[in-house]
Order: C-alpha cells, then structure tokens, then sequence
C-alpha cells in the first residue's frame, strides 16, 4: 500500500465519497472499521444541525471525514464551523473556486481535499496549500464537472502535482481500484458503489433502483437543481438514474445533457413541483433524483461497506 494511506493508518486505500444525503455516520464509521476513511457527506440540503446528527451517528468513532459543497457552505450559517470543531482526519469543501477555508482547517491539523476536475484546477488546488487532490473524472455520480473521463484525467493530475491524489468517478471494481493504483494514485474516493451499502441513508427505493440499472442508465442533467431552486454553479451538474423526471428535460437523443436541452429559465410549474417532492418523500425513484455515475451498472446487491470494501480491494 501506498505512503499516503499508511501516514493516515489506513489498511485499505480507499475512502468513501462524502455524498448528501447518503454518506452519514454510520456509513462513515463502518467504512473507517473495514480499514478505509470513512467520509460523512452534506450536500444541497446541510445544516449545521444536520451535520451535527450525522457526526453524532459515528457512535465513537474517532477516525472519519467530512465533505461539504462549497456554495453551501457559504450560504448555510455555522456549517463550516461545525466541521471544523469536530476535528475530523480530512474536510473536503468541493465544487468552488475560493479555497479560504484550506488554511482555517489546517490549523487545527485537519487534513484538506477538494475534488477537481482538470489539470490546471488541480495545480490551484496545489498552490492553495490542499494536501490531498481528488481528479474525478466524468463517470462520477452527483455533482461534478464532467469534463473528462477518469482514465483520461487522472495521470496528468498526478504528473502535474507533488501533493497525494485520489483518483474519482466510475470506481466500482478491484479492477477499477487496481488501474486506478497504477496510474500513480494514492488512493481512491468512491461514492456511487457505497450509496447502495447496507449502512447508506440512501432511501430503499433508490436502492432497489441502483441495482436494477446498468452503467447507461445514468444521465447528467441540471433539471433536478433548477426545479429545487439550488444556486449550483452551471460548471457542476449531477449525474442521476435516468427515469421520467430527466426524460422530460435532456435531448431527445438521450446523450449526457450538460445544459443543452435545457431552458436556462426552466423552472416548473406549481403542480409539477408538488409532484416532485412528493416524490422524493415517498422514495418514488422515477421522479425523484437518484445520484449515481456510471459504476452503478456493476452493483448486483446491497450489502455491508466492510463486504464492498472487500471486493473492492481483492487482490490488491
Ligand atoms: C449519492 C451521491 C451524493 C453525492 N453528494 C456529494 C456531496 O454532498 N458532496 C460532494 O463533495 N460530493 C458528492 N458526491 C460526489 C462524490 O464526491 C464523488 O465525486 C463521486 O461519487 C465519485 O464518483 P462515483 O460516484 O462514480 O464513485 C455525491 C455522489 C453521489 C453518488
């Protein structure tokens, strides 16, 4: 195993994505258990408060990390500060140009990353004093800029900087962790594999989705952030599960949708919207979002973190 997981104690290179919604204590606690970083995620919808739940679901353990995205960490009062105070091993803000948290989180021996995904995003990333860079390629589900495929990404993020780099999007096999390895990361950061862990918050609905879809199901769309009124950046649409929701908004032909089909002024109407959260309460994926990249095709079961771990590491 690489210098970079062992200076963290790791036994596996591997650490789960922090990912909304999804990604919380117990998720993050068994990850760090089965010899990863274990990451508790706050995404579009964090609150102090909830974050505060999720760090009190770690039910004692003392290694984990936290991610937050970076428009709302500036928008949600005491968030940033909250992470800060629980001393976690690595804080990530993501999805943002302005690294004036890095210095606030390395004062308190707090290890920094932020995903990025180019080259010239990863050497700012580098001169803004991050420790650990994430290079997450296109095939990643959630948010992120999908400007190009891992495979294509990761090396020339590694030559290009000195500092640790984990390698993102579509990680969902040892084959996966292994190409990944050799192409010189340090470690890997895996969201969509762990969003169907048995210790996910991932609603069962969405579980059973996942396992249904195949690596084409996905679709990168910006509907779901103009319908919810989310300030996203237009550099940062999610990857989702395809279902009726992104049907009705992405072209015609199918292809991976980064704005084209849609009105920039697109927002629903009152009855449309309603359905929506309806949707989204009665875990109803063929409407609701379902973050997911392309690794979703290789999940055929939902099980422990310890049990993806495992297979994720087999043979290494
Ligand atoms: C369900 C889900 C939720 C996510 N939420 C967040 C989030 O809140 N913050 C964040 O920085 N990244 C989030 N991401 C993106 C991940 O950090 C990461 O880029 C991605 O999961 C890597 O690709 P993969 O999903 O193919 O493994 C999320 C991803 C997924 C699948």
């Amino acid at each position: 195993m690489g210098a970079w997981a062992e200076s963290l104690e790791l036994r596996v290179p591997v650490l789960n994505a922090p990912m909304g919604g999804v990604a919380g204590g117990r998720l993050a606690a068994a990850v760090t258990a089965a010899g990863g970083l274990g990451m508790i995620g706050m995404g579009s919808t964090a609150t102090r408060d909830g974050l505060v739940r999720a760090l009190g679901d770690l039910d004692g353990c003392q290694r984990f990390g936290v991610g937050l995205v970076d428009w709302v960490v500036r928008q949600e009062a005491g968030l940033l500060d909250a992470a800060l105070d629980a001393l976690p091993v690595l804080l990530s803000v993501s999805f943002g140009a302005e690294l004036d948290w890095v210095e606030r989180a390395q004062e308190r021996g707090i290890l920094t990353a932020v995903q990025v995904p180019d080259v010239d995003g990863a050497r700012r990333a580098e001169d803004a004093g991050v420790d650990v860079i994430v290079a997450r390629g296109l095939e990643g589900g959630g948010h992120g800029a999908p400007e190009a495929p891992l495979a294509e990404l990761l090396a020339p993020v590694v030559a290009a900087v000195e500092r640790p780099v984990l390698a993102a999007g579509g990680i969902a096999t040892a084959a996966d962790v292994r190409a990944a390895l050799a192409a010189g990361a340090d470690g890997v950061w895996v969201g969509t594999t762990f969003a169907a862990a048995a210790e996910a918050l991932t609603p069962a609905g969405a579980k059973q989705a996942m396992l249904g879809a195949g690596c084409d199901d996905t679709v990168t769309t910006r509907a779901y952030d103009r319908a919810f009124g989310w300030p996203w950046p237009e550099r940062y649409p999610a990857r989702v599960l395809r279902n009726t929701f992104t049907a009705a908004w992405v072209d015609a032909d199918g292809a991976d949708v980064v704005g084209g089909a849609l009105d920039p002024a697109f927002t629903l109407d009152a009855a449309g919207l309603a359905r929506l959260h309806r949707a989204v309460a009665d875990d109803d994926p063929s409407i609701a979002p379902v973050d997911a990249g392309t690794g979703v095709g290789s999940i055929v079961d939902v099980v422990p973190a310890a049990t993806i771990i495992a297979r994720l590491t087999a043979g290494l």
